[in-house]
């Protein structure tokens, strides 16, 4: 069977870790289903494994959280978190598919049983392929923690990542007012067709403060995010594409009374709950590219360039 995976690691080069090959599946565990894989998307957490950091076991360690597909007959998308947390337990037992030496990137792949959700039939394979990581964090970042509600006003930093496009067009659609930003006129351009009401530059005076802020980028945006923040209003934060050490101004968190919340992926529940939201309101999940499986360095190449608008997809039809 195809598959992209890691032998060596290479903290510098990480895209040049990745090789593309035939490999022979690895005997799945006793009750788990097969899943003949259409397509399926790259996540920062890829990058992390290519460098060498995290819980990656195993040589050669298939990559990929992300993927959709056939199985028994069904068209599905694959839940990526295991073992099967306690209802809103998720960390810190959650553990994702390829930890635990079961990446989807490949041809074939198998998932335990119950971590199949049905594809709606709008999206095409890349669209669903894009949903298990990003579209998971975004929608428990958003309805979860900050309990966004029609109305709210809520700040996404970042637009062209996986999370916030993700996060910009759940919270349209939830009738929350979407301010986004970016460093790229483009990316902003292409956030206000996504559904943001207003798209400003990285650090610029926001048009009203938030009631919720998307955080997905740390250091580089985290004071203006506290800044931008309402009274009582909520900041989520689930990861830092430029850095994890971010400044705090401690005097505007506590005279504002502003909330931090840290958030990571999302329960079965709420990813039975985002597939159901997606399939009511006809979102289409923004997808930067699909590639086929072969060129996967060159998506992997692209995400590390930051020049990604939605998410980056391979094919293995
Ligand atoms: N905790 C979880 O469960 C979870 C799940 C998914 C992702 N994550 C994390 O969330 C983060 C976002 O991941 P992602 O895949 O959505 O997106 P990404 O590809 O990592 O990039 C997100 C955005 O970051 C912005 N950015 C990067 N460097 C910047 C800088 N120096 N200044 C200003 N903006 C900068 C860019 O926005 P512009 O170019 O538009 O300015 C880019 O579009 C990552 O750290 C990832 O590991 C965590």
């Amino acid at each position: 069977m195809r598959a992209a995976y890691l032998v060596e690691p290479d903290a510098d080069r990480p895209a040049e870790a990745i090789r593309v090959g035939e490999l022979d599946p690895a005997p799945a565990p006793d009750g788990w289903v097969e899943v003949d894989v259409r397509a399926g998307a790259l996540n920062m957490h890829d990058i992390w494994t290519l460098r060498g950091v995290g819980a990656a076991t195993g040589r050669p360690h298939i990559i990929g959280s992300d993927a959709a597909g056939v199985a028994e007959g069904r068209d599905v998308i694959v839940y990526p978190v295991v073992p099967r947390p306690p209802d809103g337990k998720i960390v810190p037992h959650a553990i994702l598919l390829p930890d635990a030496g079961h990446g989807v990137l490949a041809g074939r792949i198998a998932v335990p049983p119950g971590h199949l959700v049905a594809k709606p039939a709008h999206l095409s394979w890349s669209e669903a392929a894009s949903l298990p990581t990003a579209w998971l964090t975004a929608y428990r970042m958003l309805f979860t923690k900050a309990r966004v509600e029609p109305g709210h006003v809520v700040l996404v930093q970042g637009a062209g990542g996986g999370v916030a496009t993700a996060a910009i067009g759940l919270a349209a659609a939830a009738g929350a007012t979407v301010v986004v930003t970016s460093r790229s006129p483009e990316k902003r351009e292409r956030a206000l067709a996504l559904g943001a009401a207003a798209a400003i530059g990285s650090g610029e005076r926001v048009p009203q403060l938030a009631d919720v802020v998307v955080e997905t980028v740390g250091p580089a945006t985290f004071e203006h995010s506290t800044r931008s923040t309402r009274a009582g209003g909520t900041i989520v934060v689930c990861g830092g594409t430029s850095g994890f050490a971010a400044e705090l101004d401690l005097a505007r968190l506590f005279a504002r009374e502003i909330s931090v919340h840290g958030s990571t992926m999302g329960t079965l529940a709420e990813f039975e709950a985002l597939v159901a939201f997606v399939a009511a309101h006809r979102i289409r999940p923004a997808v930067d590219s699909t590639a086929d499986l072969a060129d996967v360095r060159a998506q992997a190449a692209r995400m590390l360039a930051g020049a990604a608008f939605g998410k980056l997809c391979v094919s293995l039809s």
